[in-house]
């Protein structure tokens, strides 16, 4: 990957140089996975000479609901984070797009039912748009099942709820795509490993509905939002059968980490021309504008980095 990592951390509220970001090799965060996280990211604005980071309060009000539901016990307000996020951004210098992660986690050592004490990180890594978010990637319905409600809800974002999605991915991976589609235990379509997933059909934007197993996303929120304003076309939200991937015409994965990714090819049938469609050359062109603020809609959208 096209990455590298900012020299500086926050780790429990106070910035760290990377090397010395360390917890516990015994802490119900690694020992039981209690950890929550949220990925953010960052776009430089050249315009502007501005770096602004997108939907951060989205961003905190589903760090908050999933260490309520992981009951992670912690002392960090909104405030904190939010400040926390600005403070790593100017320490580093940012000056380019970034990809931010806050993780919450039960640290120190404890038992499976640990709830404190709560222990906090910030990171920040320089990632631009992959190079396959231009031409599209090519996609498997994994045989993996993706995790359910009751059991591992993907509703919370959760560190251990991406063993499933790594077993998807390494999967595809060894079998020559990209990456995966998984299904629910209903067979119906839910995710990616790290991404929401639409299609369209006949000029109709389709995406699961939230009671799917999937993660409740910003960027899926920010298109449906976006589809009606932009293209004017309600996204109908419902469940999206496996077989419907094959009668698409456009796919596309939509998250934080991945933007707008076209998918041009599902188990080996390409989809529509085989090439990026319309709708969602169009969706991803005006989100990143948004996202960055070349288009000035929705500012509360958008934190400043630098004042
Ligand atoms: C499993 C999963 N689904 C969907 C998403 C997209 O969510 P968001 O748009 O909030 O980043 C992500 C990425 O964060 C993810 O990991």
């Amino acid at each position: 990957m096209d990455t590298s990592n900012a020299p500086y951390m926050i780790l429990n509220g106070k910035v760290v140089p990377f090397a010395e970001a360390r917890i516990h090799c015994l802490a119900p965060a690694v020992t039981y996975g209690a950890n929550v996280f949220e990925g953010l990211r960052a776009y430089w604005n050249a315009d502007d000479g501005q770096l602004y980071v997108f939907r951060v309060e989205e961003h905190l009000d589903r760090l908050f609901y999933s260490a309520k539901v992981m009951r992670i016990e912690h002392p960090w307000t909104r405030e904190d984070f939010r400040n926390g996020l600005l403070e790593l951004l100017r320490v580093n210098e940012v000056k380019e797009s970034v990809h931010m992660r806050i993780h919450l986690y039960v640290d120190e050592d404890g038992f499976m039912t640990a709830t404190s004490p709560g222990g906090m990180f910030i990171s920040c890594v320089f990632r631009p748009t992959s190079k396959i978010a231009m031409q599209g990637c090519r996609a498997q319905v994994s045989s993996w099942t993706r995790i359910s409600d009751n059991a591992s809800p993907p509703r919370v974002k959760s560190a251990a709820n991406y063993f499933n999605g790594r077993l998807a991915s390494l999967q595809a991976k060894s079998d020559g795509y990209d990456t995966a589609i998984l299904l629910s235990e209903t067979g119906r379509v839910t995710e990616g490993p790290g991404a929401c997933l639409f299609i369209v059909r006949d000029g109709r934007i389709v995406t699961p509905d939230v009671s799917n197993d999937i993660l409740e996303s910003i960027t899926r929120a920010t298109l449906i939002e976006g589809a009606k304003e932009w293209l004017g076309l309600d996204v109908e939200q419902r469940p999206i059968a496996r077989t419907e991937l094959y009668a698409a015409d456009e796919v596309f994965f939509c998250g934080t980490g991945q933007e707008v990714l076209p998918v041009v090819e599902v188990d080996r049938f390409p989809v529509g021309t085989g090439t990026v469609g319309p709708i969602t050359a169009e969706l991803q062109r005006r989100y990143f504008g948004v996202a960055r603020g070349t288009d000035t809609a929705h500012p509360d959208w958008r934190t400043p980095v630098y004042v």
